[in-house]
């Protein structure tokens, strides 16, 4: 079974209090998702792999670290993922950004894939899948599966705020892959919209309605 890590630091938890309050305006609501997207992925490199090196420093020869260059991407998904992408980037400059598309068919209610564009070496990379908001787990999964499809085999999920129906949705269809979240909320309620969580993601980032 994939594992659950909720980011309890301060200062996401601060920050996660500010995107939730609806008076919040899109300039602000963008800068703090960007800022938490930043201080969750400090969170989800605390295990990468190092390398020792030496280096001269000014007074004698030191064994010190460097990363060990584990090659990463980060998978946003469309379009609400785009708003965490560059506060990921900042600590992990060198990572590739995959994109998908998903919509939902009016009929089916199932998410379909529209979009699918990824680093050519998909297969070697370690992805960090995207979305702030993990509802029903539907998109994330159909996400995971469209990866998995084009070979990729180590994949994350990070959201900011996810619901339990969705976590458990996730970790039922691939147990191989482990959720970060910021905020593990009350339940969906009818109309699908994560409790008390923040409303619509996409709506909020992008002053559309
Ligand atoms: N997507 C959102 O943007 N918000 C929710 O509450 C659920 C799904």
């Amino acid at each position: 079974m994939g594992k659950v890590f909720v980011f309890e630091h301060p200062l996401i938890q601060h920050k996660l209090t500010y995107i939730r309050d609806k008076s919040t305006g899109t300039k602000e609501f963008r800068e703090l998702v960007d800022e938490i997207s930043t201080l969750m992925a400090f969170e989800i490199t605390r295990d990468l792999p190092l390398q020792e090196i030496e280096v001269e420093t000014p007074v004698q020869l030191a064994k010190t670290n460097v990363l060990a260059g584990k090659k990463m991407a980060i998978v946003p998904i469309l379009r609400a993922g785009i708003g965490m992408v560059d506060g990921i980037l900042k600590l992990i400059p060198a990572a590739k950004v995959g994109h998908i598309g998903l919509y939902r068919d009016p009929e089916t209610l199932q998410p379909v894939e529209y979009y699918f564009k990824m680093p050519s070496d998909v297969q070697e990379r370690e992805l960090i899948v995207v979305d702030p908001m993990l509802a029903t787990g539907g998109s994330a999964i159909e996400a995971v599966n469209s990866l998995k499809k084009r070979g990729a085999v180590k994949i994350r999920f990070m959201c900011i705020i996810a619901a339990p129906e969705g976590v458990e949705a996730l970790q039922k269809a691939h147990p191989d892959v482990d959720i970060y979240i910021a905020a593990l909320d009350e339940k969906l309620n009818e109309k699908g919209y994560i409790v008390p969580g923040l409303g619509d993601a996409g709506d909020r980032l992008f002053g559309t309605k």
